[in-house]
């Protein structure tokens, strides 16, 4: 069975990218935002997803105004990075699972989520920021990646309430799927920012941190916000956050915050990142323990199939008694 052992959010700042792609990273600046994502890398290292699930939005690359789905997943086998006006990114492509992509389009569409099926799509950097954040720069990302498109840029997005239900579908969605996957989540954007207008520039600590106590430890206080209070709070593009409540339904209840990080600002915005555990189950340990429990298991069989264990087995009870 598949089953989801993290989530991680991430804010997506496309300057975050060109810093990466214009080799500034270890410029002051920078080096303070991306000096808070070292430990993520070696969590992500540890981790060894098999499949990443891509909550972000599309910021008018894959999608015009003239179709503007609510939550569009991509199904396809891969996903070239974006031409958003400076050229695609120099990243990876990113691979696809039209497997797992198609069992959740299934799996959630008849649970009366109808998500709008993607089979052919570029990436902008609300994906493949996040997948720098936590792999680096690969040549190629290390295990592939279920991009799901959520509307935030045009009026009305969904509600929070709708993406952390979201969530929960696709967390039944992928306990359904027969093979053994160990799936993260990501939920990207925000936090507090605003990009235009007589409000350019704001930033609210006070909420965002807010936010990630309660993503942590009380999801059900983020979901019943309403819009107007994400626009008022956090700014008009704060509304990204919604998105995180679609990582934060696919988790347990409880969960362990693993790791924090928060920092402001990079470019315009606030930059925050948290990273929660569910509780490890049987076949989805991690890498280690898989494989000491794999060892157990084929000792125990190899011996149980030993010509002395099956002598053993057929020994006189006297024996048996004698120990
Ligand atoms: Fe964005």
């Amino acid at each position: 069975m598949a089953r989801i052992i993290a989530g991680v959010t991430t804010s997506h700042v496309p300057a975050i990218g060109a810093a990466i792609d214009l080799k500034k990273t270890e410029e002051p600046y920078w080096k303070r935002v991306f000096g808070g994502f070292t430990k993520s890398k070696e969590w992500m290292a540890q981790a060894k997803p098999d499949v990443v699930i891509g909550i972000y939005n599309d910021h008018a690359s894959a999608f015009s105004v003239e179709l503007i789905p609510t939550f569009a997943l991509g199904c396809a086998a891969e996903f070239p990075p974006a031409d958003e006006g400076w050229g695609p990114r120099p990243v990876p492509v990113v691979r696809g699972h039209p497997k797992l992509a198609s069992h959740i389009a299934q799996s959630v569409i008849l649970d009366e989520f109808d998500l709008t099926i993607v089979n052919k799509m570029e990436v902008d950097h609300g994906l493949t920021v996040p997948l720098n954040l936590m792999f680096g720069s690969p040549a190629e990302w290390p295990c592939p990646v279920i991009p799901l498109a959520v509307n935030v840029v045009m009026y009305p997005p969904p509600t929070g309430h709708r993406c952390f239900m979201l969530g929960r579908a696709i967390r039944k969605a992928v306990e359904s799927y027969p093979e053994d996957l160990r799936v993260v989540i990501f939920g990207t954007g925000g936090l507090s920012h605003q990009i235009s207008g007589p409000r350019a520039g704001l930033i609210n600590s006070k909420w965002d941190k807010s936010f990630l106590d309660n993503l942590s430890k009380d999801p059900q206080k983020l979901v019943k916000i309403p819009h107007i209070d994400y626009m008022r709070e956090a700014g008009a593009e704060g509304i990204e956050m919604v998105m995180w409540l679609v990582m934060r339904g696919a988790l347990d209840d409880k969960v362990e915050e693993v790791y924090r990080y928060y920092t402001v600002p990079a470019s315009n915005t606030a930059v925050g990142h948290i990273i929660l555990e569910n509780k490890p189950r049987g076949a989805s340990r991690r890498p280690a323990a898989r494989k000491r429990a794999a060892a157990r298991k084929a000792k125990s069989a190899k011996t149980a199939k030993s010509p002395a264990r099956r002598a053993a087995a057929h020994a006189k009870p006297t024996v048996i008694r004698g120990r």
